[in-house]
């Protein structure tokens, strides 16, 4: 894909880089606020979140490790679910920790709320959950996020670790996917 090709993807810009690395700052602000004196674990999920992720670590000021999980949510392209597998385990044992979940995009929520459940029976000191985005008009069932980057409204996005079909996470700010692209039904 070129340049232009890429850039031919994206209907308009939502979110420009400079907003994108300005409210990240804020927020590794308040998580390093918030977690001072302890121990942080961020569990980003892939691939979407590994963007946002190397951006927010460099913003937070406790000491933290890194680790990832891979889920697949059964359901059409566009849709999840709710059934989740996972594809990806952590590598350590979280018991006692203090585990950040550093997601992309929050839609249903049903990924992340059975993501959520599963860490909290792993015994963790806590669990909380950071996302980048969130739709909350799309939203199924109630997941607590203490953490959001921007609330957006329910359009597709892609760019900064969002893809449509594995394309356009290259992009360096968040856009919403052009018409032309856009399956029926979205
Ligand atoms: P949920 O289970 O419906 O909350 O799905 C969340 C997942 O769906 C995210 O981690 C993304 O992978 C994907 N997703 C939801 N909305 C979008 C979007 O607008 N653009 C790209 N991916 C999305
Ligand atoms: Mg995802």
């Amino acid at each position: 894909m070129t340049q232009r090709e890429l850039q031919r993807g994206v209907g308009e810009v939502l979110i420009d880089e400079d907003r994108l690395q300005s409210r990240i700052r804020d927020l590794g602000a308040e998580i390093s606020a918030h977690y001072e004196g302890r121990e942080l674990l961020l569990v980003g999920v892939l691939k979407g979140a590994v963007f946002f992720m190397a951006d927010l670590m460099r913003q937070i000021q406790v000491p933290c490790e890194i680790d990832f999980m891979a889920i697949s949510s059964y359901g059409t392209g566009t849709d999840s679910s709710g059934v989740v597998r996972i594809l990806k385990d952590l590598d350590i044992n979280i018991e006692g920790r203090h585990v950040l979940v550093v997601e992309d995009i929050i839609d249903s929520g049903l990924t992340l709320s059975y993501l959520v459940r599963n860490l909290e029976s792993r015994g963790p000191a806590s669990v909380e959950v950071c996302a980048l985005l969130t739709k909350p008009e799309r939203r199924e069932i109630d997941v607590d996020v203490r953490y959001v980057g921007f609330e957006i409204p329910n359009k597709f996005v892609i760019g900064y670790g969002l893809d449509f079909a594995e394309r356009y996470r290259n992009l360096p700010f968040v856009g919403v996917l052009h018409d032309d692209l856009m399956p029926e039904g979205l």
